[in-house]
């Protein structure tokens, strides 16, 4: 129950935005009591030591990780969704990035998303993404590498793929390339990750470099608790330019 406190003090210091037309607000609180077996399991992902690892650790854990996530009260994914949302509009052009079981794609789709693109590591998380029927296309393939598309994307959005153990500061720069000018690039990082990974100089590179301009920075709002210590993230948008 340590969790669950710790989780309510976040919401009673005000670090937590309510948004009334939002999903977001609706689930962070809702914690489940038995945490023991999606904790060891992020231990496992975030152990592994190469992309090969990594994507086997995925491919065995995809059918029951959306149970798992939801048990943590993982809501990540709507914010990510939410935000790409008000920035582009019901008929965008979207890619997810690093989409896995397709959580993001699913707020998407039900808010209203034009045609949807999910790219993956994992098969099997790709496998999970096309069960929901919203995605127009999946492919697999790895964020380190330049992304096999054209610039043609309105907006990337990546949820729960920048950080410890996936993919790191130097992969960054392939998610505005396939946005046309104007459009968005919508992450969410951990605060600790965007710190301690070097994300912050980065994303300041690519600003400085005339790449994106940084456009929304949301408040830190709790995303997951591991070993009952909370995880704190944002939601980090920029506008792509010419
Ligand atoms: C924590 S999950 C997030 C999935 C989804 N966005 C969500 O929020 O539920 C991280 C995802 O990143 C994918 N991933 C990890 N490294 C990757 C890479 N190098 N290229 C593409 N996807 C990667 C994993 O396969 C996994 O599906």
């Amino acid at each position: 129950m340590a969790q669950l406190q710790r989780l309510r003090e976040v919401r009673e210091r005000g670090q937590w935005i309510p948004r009334s037309d939002s999903l977001y607000d609706c689930t962070h609180i809702a914690v489940c009591d038995n945490l023991d077996m999606s904790d060891e399991r992020l231990r496992a992902i975030y152990a592994a030591t190469d992309a090969d690892e990594l994507q086997q650790r995925y491919d065995a854990w995809a059918t029951e990780y959306d149970a798992d996530l939801e048990a943590l009260s993982y809501t990540a994914p709507i914010a990510g969704a939410e935000q790409c949302h008000r920035v582009v509009g019901p008929l965008a052009t979207v890619l997810d990035a690093g989409c896995g079981t397709g959580l993001v794609g699913a707020r998407l789709a039900a808010l209203g998303v034009g045609r949807l693109v999910g790219f993956d590591l994992s098969a099997e998380m790709l496998r999970c993404a096309g069960e929901r029927g919203v995605y127009a296309e999946l492919v697999q393939g790895s964020l380190l590498e330049p992304l096999p598309f054209e610039r043609h994307f309105d907006a990337v959005v990546s949820v729960g793929t920048f950080t410890f153990g996936h993919v790191g500061p130097d992969a960054l720069a392939h998610l505005p390339a396939v946005v046309r000018p104007d459009g968005f690039v919508v992450m969410t990082f951990r605060d600790d990750v965007m710190r301690d990974m070097g994300f912050d100089r980065a994303v300041e590179r690519l600003e400085r470099d005339g790449v994106w301009r940084l456009e929304d920075r949301s408040d830190p709002a709790p995303l997951i608790v591991e070993d009952g210590v909370g995880a704190d993230m944002r939601v980090w948008t920029w506008r792509v330019l010419g």
